[in-house]
């Protein structure tokens, strides 16, 4: 039986050559991008990046093979988006971790295909009497998502309401390694953060990063491109960013991965989490009428 709302993306939004909107894992809607650059596949529950690989590349971003998708339910692996509030609520702990973004339902805006040959999809979250309940603001978010030899993500948050909100925000991307034992991550020598693995405390990152056991830290003020050296795959992955002043890197390790039963066994080797934000002490006023961009911008290096 054919889907109407399917059928209706399809007409008003699919291109030739660069996107198509099928049924995807767990009956989720994905917009299904395929260009002469890259693949990618973004489901409109919270307008989740799921997948992305340019031409003769491994996949960049991880997917957990064991994954679930489900209606209303956060998907392991790919690009969730924490919004408007990042890691717990501030003030009620009965409030979903990571904000609300990330599981409700966005809607395609705009689809469109660059002179360059890039995919460019836009998609928009606008407040409703359930967001209000958990965030009393008048206030829209859009994402936008160029697919090409790069991944560019960038969200907008608009205040539409008349007093200054705080924002909290991360774009919690989960990066495809060769193994974890063979990757480092460099760009955050010498930046502050706090270690949530040890009550929060604050401490200064010195070198570079190697991961051998459970990482949770939120890196704060941090200066420039951050670059996961991966030597098993013989490249490095670089994570530019706009309007961010925060990096949030994390592996679960084994105890807490499988604990949370949607990495599989060891799943938790193969990726790790760099995420742009601005959180914690870097969250954002936005006043009246403004529109705050952060955005993120994905590219691969030979190493
Ligand atoms: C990270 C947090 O950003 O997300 C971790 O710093 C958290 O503390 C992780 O465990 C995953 O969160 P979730 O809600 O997707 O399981």
């Amino acid at each position: 039986m054919s889907n109407p709302d399917l059928n209706h993306l399809n007409q008003h939004f699919s291109i030739a050559n660069h996107v198509q909107f099928i049924e995807g894992p767990g009956g989720l809607t994905v917009a299904a991008v395929a260009n002469g650059e890259a693949t990618a596949s973004i489901a409109l529950q919270g307008a989740h990046v799921m997948t992305f690989q340019p031409q003769g590349q491994e996949p960049v971003i991880w997917l957990s093979k064991f994954a679930k998708f489900a209606a209303g339910k956060s998907i392991r692996g790919g690009a969730p988006i924490c919004w408007p509030w990042f890691g717990s609520h501030a003030t009620d702990a009965s409030l979903p971790g990571h904000g609300f973004a990330r599981t409700v339902m966005w809607q395609v805006l705009e689809t469109r295909a660059t002179s360059a040959g890039e995919t460019v999809l836009r998609f928009g979250l606008t407040d409703n009497e359930t967001t209000r309940a958990q965030w009393p603001h008048a206030s829209s978010a859009e994402l936008t998502v160029t697919v090409g030899a790069t991944l560019r993500i960038e969200l907008a948050t608009r205040n539409d309401s008349p007093t200054a909100f705080d924002l909290g925000e991360a774009l919690h991307t989960y990066f495809h390694i060769s193994d974890v034992a063979k990757m480092r991550i460099t760009g955050l020598d010498g930046c502050a953060f706090l270690d949530k693995v040890d009550g929060f405390s604050r401490k200064q990152q010195q070198g570079a990063i190697s991961i051998a056991s459970e990482v949770d830290r939120v890196y704060l003020d941090v200066p420039g491109d951050c670059l996961i050296e991966d030597s098993g795959l013989g490249r490095r992955i670089r994570i530019a960013s706009e309007n961010a002043r925060s990096v949030v890197v994390w592996n679960p390790w084994t105890e807490k991965a499988d604990k949370m039963g949607d990495f599989g066994p060891d799943g938790h080797k193969g990726m790790v989490c760099l995420e742009t934000a601005n959180a914690l002490e870097n969250i954002v006023s936005v006043a009246p009428g403004e529109t705050h961009r952060m955005a993120a911008i994905y590219s691969v290096e030979k190493m």
